[in-house]
């Protein structure tokens, strides 16, 4: 027996602003898979998590709902666990970033940074919104690309061109918060630096702390030279202010994987667990994180860094994944595809996604696809066809022929000692994350037992009553073959394993109990592990409003019209708006002189909680003064991108009574629908109040 391993594992922080999606779940489940692999294995390990719930966006988010933060991560944090719970994540400790024991960390590491000569203050010039009384993160700043001159980009990179620059270069900055021009301003900011981290980095790199086509990304930026990192922010900000810095706060990179250390903390407070003992200098616990390709930088080169330099151990190995994309397509709310975990839950079992995305995960940094029909087909086939199949085919006559009992020898000793061979190859993929070759070794299994009781037939052995002995010794045969898979798959499969196990009456299993075969015990009868999918089932995740909305132009854009204020002209189906208006939908010119139509610059724009659609937008109409719409084009628009717009607005609409509050007039784009919504952009030269004609 190997020796018993203590291991702690993290998977990133979801941040606290939104659902989780799919995209949070896949990585959760691949985490949990792992950890869940460990247990089994009989190794000591722990899985911590918590919310990310710090910075501007967090901030501003909870000012639109009229909420103070504190409110807006306690709610969110409700919900996230019991996605997570759900899911059957497996967390050992599920906390904040917000927490009494992270701002401790916070304050403790960052002075010994100070201390051991870490921390540099330096001026810093930075965009300042002087009627929001804040300093303006890049993607807050809005403006025309200097390099290609596309306006409305923001202030970190252009989308048209791709060149990156900082705010002060865009033409015509507007501040996205409210919409005035920024000025600039000079703050002193503090820097950790990582450039003195250069040599330990590059050693810890090379040592395994990345996957190969990791490391090799890692060369790309090492290449360029570390540049120190700014790990201050100013006031106000919603985060942990720093100590010896008033109006200073820490940055929420800074602060966001401190938070592992204190999630585990609190696991440590309510168990027996040493938290030195696991982040000591010299400890000899594992330490892995489970994230996905995006925050690399922060993961292997910030963080290892600043662990290092406040005296404690470096992660063991950071572990990247790919991104999901569902249909060959980016998650998309207007597409419907932005499957929170929640809409997932409420039309499949937890356990159908866990098996599908094991399936489908290699240990590289690859994408992955969700293709829906490919679910239920697999799902089909695999669990409910191959694996449950097993059981079920040859639990009944344990049953009825032998009162329950398993026979007291097996019928093929050579077949259950090739299951339990494969079991090494299957812990190997499992161990380096290759969940998708584990899987496909299981089910090449499964297919071989299907083929044993398909050799046997006991269907045909019972039919006659001197070979019922043969039916019990076959029948026994199959349900240890089906045993040994079920262990196999338990960390993908918790909760059916967990049936299993209590239908061949065991209490629990370890990955050992797979070598002993189960012989002269009784069973219980026989209930279905997993039900086939009705394959027209997954449209239940794509949203179906906006299918609607998408289907049919005028019908889609007049039910949104009515459900939102808003009128999709639709550009791409003219022909048939026009095939409609000829057949009696047609209007006077009188009819159409008495709408007014202005043009209304957009003061601010606000998500709506509880409206998935809408956004709560500000206008100016010039001379009519500043009036409240709400809009069905959240899905088209990032509220912080539309500020400044210019649109047209039809002003004189029936003020019309919302469940969020009262429209005062209808903003009119082109499209048709959902992300497909065009607004016109402020450069147009029309200015605020001016008639549409
Ligand atoms: N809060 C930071 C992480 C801080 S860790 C100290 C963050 N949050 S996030 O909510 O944006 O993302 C959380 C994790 O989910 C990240 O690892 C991210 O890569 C992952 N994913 C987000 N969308 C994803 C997909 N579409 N597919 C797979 N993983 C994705 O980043
Ligand atoms: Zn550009």
């Amino acid at each position: 027996m190997t020796q018993r391993r203590r291991i702690l594992v993290t998977s990133a922080l979801p941040y606290a602003n939104g659902p989780l999606h799919l995209g949070h779940i896949l990585e959760a489940i691949q985490t949990d898979i792992w950890v869940r692999f460990q247990k089994l294995r009989g190794h000591e390990c722990y899985y911590v998590c918590a919310d990310d719930t710090h910075g501007t966006p967090i901030m501003l988010k909870a000012q639109s709902e009229g909420i103070s933060a504190e409110q807006l991560i306690a709610q969110i944090n409700v919900e996230h666990q019991r996605d997570f719970k759900d899911m059957l994540i497996g967390m050992d400790n599920f906390g904040s970033t917000h927490s009494a024991e992270n701002r401790q960390f916070c304050d403790r590491m960052y002075l010994m940074h100070r201390d051991a000569g870490y921390i540099d203050r330096r001026m810093v010039r930075q965009a300042y919104d002087e009627s929001a009384k804040m300093f303006l993160p890049d993607r807050y700043v809005k403006g025309t690309c200097p390099v290609c001159a596309t306006p409305d980009q923001y202030g970190d990179s252009c989308e048209n061109c791709g060149s990156t620059y900082t705010p002060a270069d865009l033409k015509n900055p507007l501040s996205a918060v409210s919409g005035t021009i920024p000025v600039w301003r000079e703050s002193e900011h503090y820097f950790f630096k990582l450039s003195a981290f250069e040599q330990p980095l590059l050693n810890w790199v090379r040592n395994g702390g990345v996957q190969e086509s990791v490391a090799r990304k890692l060369d790309e930026w090492f290449s360029q030279g570390l540049r120190d990192w700014d790990i201050s922010r100013d006031a106000p900000y919603f985060g942990f202010e720093i100590p010896d810095a008033p109006l200073k706060y820490f940055y929420v990179w800074f602060d966001a994987p401190i938070g592992y250390l204190a999630s585990f903390a609190q696991l440590c407070e309510r168990s027996d667990l040493k938290f030195e003992e696991f982040f000591n200098a010299d400890s000899t616990a594992e330490l892995h994180h489970f994230i996905g390709k995006d925050i690399l930088y922060f993961h292997t080169l910030f963080w290892p860094a600043v662990l290092q330099a406040a005296a404690m151990r470096r992660p063991t190995s950071v572990h990247a994944h790919g991104f999901l994309t569902i249909n060959g397509q980016k998650m998309s709310k207007s597409r419907g595809t932005f499957i929170t975990a929640r809409r997932y839950l409420q039309n499949f079992p937890s356990e159908y996604l866990r098996y599908y995305f094991a399936a489908k995960l290699g240990s590289g940094i690859d994408d992955m696809d969700m293709n829906l029909d490919e679910f239920t087909t697999r799902l089909n086939s695999e669990i409910v066809g191959k694996l449950v199949n097993i059981a079920s085919r040859c639990a009944g006559f344990i049953t009825k022929n032998s009162a329950g009992r398993l026979a007291g020898n097996l019928e093929d000793q050579g077949l259950f000692d090739a299951f339990v061979a494969a079991g090494e190859n299957i812990a190997q993929a499992y161990e380096r994350r290759d969940m998708a070759s584990a899987v496909r070794d299981i089910m090449a299994l499964a297919d071989r037992a299907n083929q044993y009781v398909d050799s046997r037939k006991p269907w045909m052995l019972a039919k006659d009553a001197a070979k019922l002995p043969q039916v019990q010794l076959v029948c026994t045969q199959g349900l240890n073959l089906f045993r040994i898979l079920m262990i196999y798959l338990q960390p993908v499969l918790p909760q059916m394993a967990a049936r299993a196990a209590s239908f061949l009456q065991e209490s629990s299993w370890e990955w050992r109990d797979a070598a002993k075969p189960l012989l002269a015990s009784s069973i219980h009868p026989y209930e279905p592990l997993a039900v086939r999918l009705d394959p027209k089932a997954v449209q239940n995740l794509i949203e179906p409003e906006t299918a609607a909305a998408s289907a049919a132009l005028p019908t889609g854009a007049a039910r949104s019209a009515a459900a939102t204020g808003t009128v999709h002209a639709g550009a791409s189906s003219a022909t048939t708006l026009a095939a409609t208006s000829v057949e009696g939908n047609l209007i006077s010119i009188d009819d159409f002189s008495r709408i007014d139509l202005r043009v209304a610059k957009i003061l601010s724009a606000e998500l709506i909680a509880g409206a998935d659609k809408l956004l709560k937008l500000r206008v100016d109409l010039g001379e009519l003064g500043h009036r409240e719409i709400f809009a069905g084009i959240r899905a088209a628009y990032d509220p912080v991108s539309l500020v400044g717009r210019l649109v047209v607005v039809v002003a004189n609409l029936e003020p019309r009574k919302m469940r969020f509050g009262t429209s005062q007039g209808m903003m009119l784009a082109a499209g048709p629908g959902g992300k497909d919504i065009f607004a016109l952009s402020a450069d147009s030269g029309a200015t605020p109040g001016m008639r549409v004609k």
